[in-house]
């Protein structure tokens, strides 16, 4: 073969390879409304930034009748390009190969890229389409998995890692996008399950469909699995590049400034008519989250889970900064176990990669009642209170209206190390509403009472009394607890200042090995 000869075979190889499991397989991908792998990494990275590598390597199986069956890139497309000029790290499973099986080669691959991404501290993104380990290798599918599981687990505060799952994903499988940051799932084309519907018949006697059992929908509401459910793959590959743009490339550089033409001093008259003045009527906190943040941008996280909870990332004067918001509009913006959990995972990740936090509190309490306590709500709000307790990132802390009891103590609050703690004039701080403390305090007299008038007046009178004494932010602010109160349209302004003042702070905590949150 001569030279010019070799770079034929080159550039035929190089075509096959492209091709996959071959026309038909891409055919039946596209009549399922699915892109192919390499089409996928097109739309996510950089136009023409995609270096492959191991586009050559095959399986090494020779049993059943697989040493005939032989695909270049055995069934992963792996490599690195640049979103926005930075570069990250990419493996995208190729269900036209295998149905995007993973074998002891394949494994090798993402391991490979995974590797070079913790060198260089760049981000992992990995699109999952595949029919689980490839059954043909056995133990060493099993251990393959295994070796990606172990890189996960190194990399995760390291390198933002992000998944998306475009189709199957099902059994130990699960478990790599479950150890990532971030995993987005495409509406009625994918789905995550350890063990799927007709496992599930056979040992339970449940008969549930895919999509009831796995779908992008049950993960994205009932079992917080997914942050992010998008329309089709396109919307979920440009949502990744828009996540990154608020991360930083690993755990020791601070997220890119970006340039703000949003002027910072920005005043929002309509923050100053915004809280009810009836205490129990309710009010969108994202109405205070677009007007505060750099062209009312907010990518909101998990945001069709525990929707009592508001978390997600935004600009404030070019910085990025991770919200967390009590929702008055959805259970009066109770604590309970779901909200503890996604605001306490949402403030670790930004805790590891130097995203400072924003806190707006609007917060009754912790959600009362058995099947709160049966499940844990004393563990799963302590997983809140040490992830704020924990974070050593900057941390300002903005009370709105309600901040009550342990859930005050939990939203951020000055002993939990927050660096500045705001409030707006209509905020009450105390131990709990004003109705519950006259029962406690009153109850005995209110009993007495037997006039129904005469009680009603009374109790309204002890309540305004209460009202009076602690339902505002002056006493938390006699303590020092409040920094300052300020007027609701300067939030903006007041926040912005704040961050840059405190964007060098440091605090390295007590040495130890790792804490011991409370899972
Ligand atoms: C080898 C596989 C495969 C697998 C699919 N294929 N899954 N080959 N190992 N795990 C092959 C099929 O034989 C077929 O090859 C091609 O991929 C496409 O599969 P189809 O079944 O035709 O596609 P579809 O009808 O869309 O169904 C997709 C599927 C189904 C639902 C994923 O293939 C399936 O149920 N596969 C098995 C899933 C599974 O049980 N995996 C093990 C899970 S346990 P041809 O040549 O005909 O095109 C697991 C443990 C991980 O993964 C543990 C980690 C610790």
């Amino acid at each position: 073969m001569d030279s010019q000869e070799k770079i034929k075979q080159l550039i035929e190889l190089r075509e096959k390879a492209k091709m996959g499991g071959g026309e038909k397989r891409i055919a039946s991908q596209h009549s399922k409304g699915k892109l192919t792998a390499r089409e996928r990494i097109d739309i996510l990275l950089d136009e023409g930034s995609f270096e492959e590598f191991d586009m050559f390597v095959t399986h090494r199986t020779d049993d059943f009748d697989l040493k005939d069956k032989k695909y270049l890139s055995d069934g992963v497309v792996t490599g690195h390009g640049t979103i926005d000029g930075r570069v990250v790290y990419v493996f995208a499973q190729d269900f036209t190969v295998f149905g995007g099986s993973l074998s002891e080669t394949f494994a090798s691959k993402i391991c490979k890229v995974m590797d070079q991404a913790m060198k260089v501290g760049a981000p992992v993104i990995g699109i999952n389409d595949s029919g689980g380990a490839r059954i043909q290798e056995g133990v060493r599918s099993l251990a393959g998995y295994s070796e990606i599981f172990e890189r996960n687990i190194l990399a995760s505060g390291v390198i933002p890692q992000i998944s998306a799952i475009f189709g199957p994903c099902a059994g130990g499988a699960v478990y790599s996008p479950a150890l990532t940051d971030f995993i987005i799932m495409s509406e009625h084309s994918s789905y995550m399950f350890v063990t799927g519907p007709k496992v599930t018949k056979t040992v339970t006697g449940e008969d549930i469909s895919t999509e009831d059992l796995g779908g992008a929908r049950i993960h994205s509401t009932r079992s917080g699995v997914a942050q992010f459910v998008v329309e089709d793959e396109e919307e979920g590959l440009l949502l990744i590049r828009k996540l990154l743009s608020y991360l930083p490339q690993n755990n020791l550089e601070d997220p890119p400034l970006t340039d703000c033409d949003d002027p910072i001093d920005r005043l929002e008259d309509v923050l100053n008519i915004l809280i009810p003045e009836n205490p129990n009527h309710a009010y969108n906190v994202r109405d205070v989250i677009y007007k505060i943040v750099d062209n009312e941008e907010f990518l909101e996280v998990h945001s069709n889970f525990a929707k009592n909870i508001v978390v997600g990332f935004a600009k404030m004067g070019g910085m990025s900064v991770g919200i967390v918001a009590n929702q008055p509009n959805f259970l009066a913006g109770v604590l309970d176990i779901n909200a503890s959990r996604k605001a306490a995972r949402f403030v670790r990740f930004c805790d590891s990669f130097n995203v400072p936090l924003l806190t707006l509190v609007d917060v009754p309490g912790f959600l009362p009642g058995s099947s709160q306590e049966y499940g844990g709500i004393i563990v799963h709000g302590a997983k809140l209170m040490f992830a704020y307790g924990e974070a050593t990132v900057p941390k300002i802390t903005v009370t709105l209206r309600k901040s009550y009891g342990g859930a005050h103590c939990v939203m951020s609050s000055k002993q939990l190390l927050s660096d500045i703690n705001y409030a707006w004039p209509s905020a009450e701080i105390a131990v709990m509403g004003p109705r519950g403390a006259i029962e406690v305090l009153e109850g005995k007299k209110i009993a007495e009472i037997e006039d129904e008038e005469e009680k009603a007046n009374y109790i309204a009178a002890k309540e305004k009394e209460y009202r009076e004494k602690f339902a505002n932010p002056y006493e938390a602010a006699r303590y020092g607890y409040l920094d300052d109160v300020i007027e609701p349209r300067n939030t903006r302004f007041r926040v912005i200042r704040a961050l840059r003042t405190i964007a060098t702070k440091k605090d390295p905590g007590p040495m130890k090995k790792h804490s011991n949150i409370p899972l």
